[in-house]
C-alpha cells in the first residue's frame, strides 16, 4: 500500500519495519476520539474558509458513517497503515477521493495523537473515578453496619489499641477520597486542546482553536506548540494515580489474606469470591486479593516505564512516545478490572465479629489507657508508662491480662488505681473516649459517616 507520506521515498518500507513502526494493534481503541477530533477539525477548516464548505460537510458526514461502520465490526484495520490516525484518514480518501485528501489541512499527526490521547485519557478517568465512587459506596456500607465491632489495631503488625472495623475502613475510604481528588485534578490538566499546535511550530492558516477547543469539551488551548506536542505529563501523572489507587488496594488486599487465614479469623470470604485447591481439599484461597496485589506490579511497571521512556528525549515529538499507550492502557485495564471485583468481594464477605472482639482482647490492647488512668489520677504519663509496663511483664509472667488481676494485685503497682479502673480500660471505653475528630468513637464514626453520605 502506497504510504501517505510515500512522495519523497523511492522504496517501499520493509515489512519489517512496517510491522515494528506501525502502532495499530493498540491504538485502534482511540478510533471514537480520532474521528471526533477529526470532524471538529473538519467543521472549523470549513467554517474558516480554509477548505470549501461543503467539502467539510460531506467529510463530516463521511467520517460519521466510518465510525458507524468500526461500531458495526465492518472495519478491518491495515498494519501498514500504521496507526489509526492513517488508517482513517485512508478510508477517508477511499471514499470520498480528492476531498478526503483535505482533512488534514494545518494538522499533523503529532498534535492529532496529541489530542486523542487526552480525549481518551479523559473518558477513561471518568469511568475510573465512577468505579472508585462504587468502591467508596462498598466501604461506607461496611462502616455504618460495624460502628461498635471492636478489634485490636496494629502496629507493626503487633496488637496496639482496639478500634473499630468501620474506623479501619474508613480509614481507606479517606485514601479512595484523594484517590479521586487526584484523578480530578489529572483531568484538569489534561483537559487542554492541542490541535493547532502542528507538527511542532504551528501552522500558517489561520485555525480557530478555541472552536475545536470548545466543541470537543476542552477547557482551553495548549499555549506553547513545541509543548503542545511533546507533553506527556498527563499520561505519567494518570500512571501515578493509578498506581496509588493500586497502592491502596494492595494494603487492603493484604489484610484481607491476612483476616482471612486460620490465624485471624476475622472474615469469611464469600465462596462466590475465593478459589479452591487441586490437592488439598480443605482449602479456600483468597485468590481476588492476591491477583489484586500481585496486579499492583504491573501498574507500578507502566508509571516506570512510561517515565523511563520520557526522559532525556528532546522537543518535540519523538517516535518513543508511541511507546506511551500500551503502557497507559494497561494500566487502565487493570485498575478497571481490579476495582468492581475488589469492591464485590468486599461486599460479600463475612465479618466475625466475635472472632475481632477476641483478637482485641489480647496483646494489652487496653495498656496505654491504664496509663492514662494513672495520669487522671495524677502520675506524669512517663512514670505511668513505667508502672503498666512492669504491669504487663507480670501479666505475661502470670499467662494473664491486666483486667483479669484482682484490685489487690493492681494495687500493688499503683496505689492510684482504684474499683472503677475496670470499666475505664474495658475495650469499649476505650473505644469510645478516643472522639477527637479521626477517632474510632462510634459517635465519632457515626458523624463522618453520615457527612460523607450527604455528598
Ligand atoms: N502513532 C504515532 C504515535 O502514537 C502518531 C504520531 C506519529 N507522528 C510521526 N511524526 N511519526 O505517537
Amino acid at each position: 500500500m502506497a504510504k501517505l507520506w510515500g512522495g519523497r521515498f523511492s522504496k517501499a518500507t520493509d515489512t519489517l519495519v512496517d510491522d515494528f513502526n506501525s502502532s495499530i494493534r493498540f491504538d485502534s481503541r482511540m478510533y471514537v476520539q480520532d474521528i471526533e477530533g477529526s470532524m471538529a477539525h473538519a467543521e472549523m477548516l470549513g467554517r474558516q474558509g480554509i477548505i470549501d464548505k461543503n467539502d467539510a460537510d460531506l467529510i463530516v458526514k463521511t467520517l460519521a458513517e466510518i465510525k458507524k461502520d468500526i461500531d458495526d465490526g465492518k472495519v478491518e484495520f491495515l498494519i501498514d497503515a500504521e496507526d489509526i490516525h492513517m488508517n482513517i484518514e485512508t478510508i477517508l480518501i477511499s471514499r470520498i477521493g480528492d476531498v478526503g485528501k483535505r482533512l488534514h489541512t494545518g494538522r499533523s499527526r503529532n498534535d492529532q495523537v496529541a489530542l486523542d490521547t487526552r480525549m481518551y485519557l479523559r473518558a477513561q478517568i471518568d469511568d475510573i473515578y465512577a468505579l472508585c465512587e462504587e468502591l467508596k459506596k462498598t466501604l461506607l456500607d461496611i462502616a455504618e453496619n460495624n460502628l461498635n465491632t471492636i478489634m485490636p489495631g496494629y502496629t507493626h503488625l503487633q496488637k496496639a489499641q482496639p478500634i473499630t472495623l468501620a474506623h479501619h475502613v474508613m480509614a481507606y475510604y479517606e485514601m479512595l477520597n484523594r484517590d479521586c481528588s487526584r484523578l480530578m485534578d489529572c483531568r484538569k490538566r489534561l483537559n487542554v486542546m492541542p490541535l493547532g499546535s502542528g507538527a511542532l511550530a504551528g501552522t500558517t492558516y489561520p485555525l480557530d482553536r478555541e472552536f475545536v477547543a470548545e466543541k470537543l469539551g476542552f477547557d482551553g488551548v495548549t499555549l506553547n506548540s513545541l509543548d503542545g506536542v511533546s507533553d506527556r505529563d498527563f499520561v505519567c501523572e494518570l500512571a501515578f494515580d493509578l498506581s496509588m489507587i493500586m497502592t491502596h488496594m494492595s494494603r487492603f488486599s493484604e489484610e484481607i489474606i491476612l483476616w482471612s487465614s486460620n490465624e485471624f479469623g476475622f472474615i469469611d470470604l464469600d465462596d462466590a469470591y475465593s478459589t479452591g485447591s487441586s490437592i488439598m481439599p480443605q482449602k479456600k484461597n483468597p485468590d481476588v486479593a492476591e491477583l489484586v496485589r500481585g496486579k499492583t506490579g504491573r501498574v507500578y511497571g507502566s508509571l516506570m516505564g512510561l517515565l523511563t521512556m520520557m526522559k532525556g528525549i528532546p522537543l518535540a515529538y519523538n517516535k518513543d512516545m508511541q511507546e506511551d499507550k500500551e503502557q497507559i492502557f494497561d494500566a487502565i485495564d487493570t485498575v478497571k478490572m481490579c476495582l468492581p471485583v475488589f469492591s464485590k468481594m468486599l461486599a460479600t464477605m463475612k465479618i466475625k465479629k466475635d472472632a475481632m472482639l477476641q483478637g482485641a482482647k489480647g496483646g494489652f490492647t487496653n495498656a496505654t489507657d491504664v496509663a492514662d488512668y494513672l495520669v487522671k489520677h495524677g502520675l506524669p504519663f512517663r512514670d505511668a508508662h513505667t508502672v503498666v509496663g512492669r504491669l504487663v511483664a507480670y501479666c505475661i509472667e502470670k499467662n494473664t491480662v491486666i483486667d483479669a488481676l484482682s484490685l489487690e494485685e493492681l494495687k500493688g503497682f499503683s496505689e492510684l488505681i482504684d474499683e472503677d479502673i475496670y470499666s475505664e480500660i474495658s475495650l469499649e471505653t476505650c473505644v469510645n473516649q478516643r472522639k477527637l475528630v479521626g477517632g474510632p468513637a462510634m459517635d465519632t464514626m457515626r458523624k463522618i459517616i453520615d457527612n460523607y453520605k450527604k455528598d
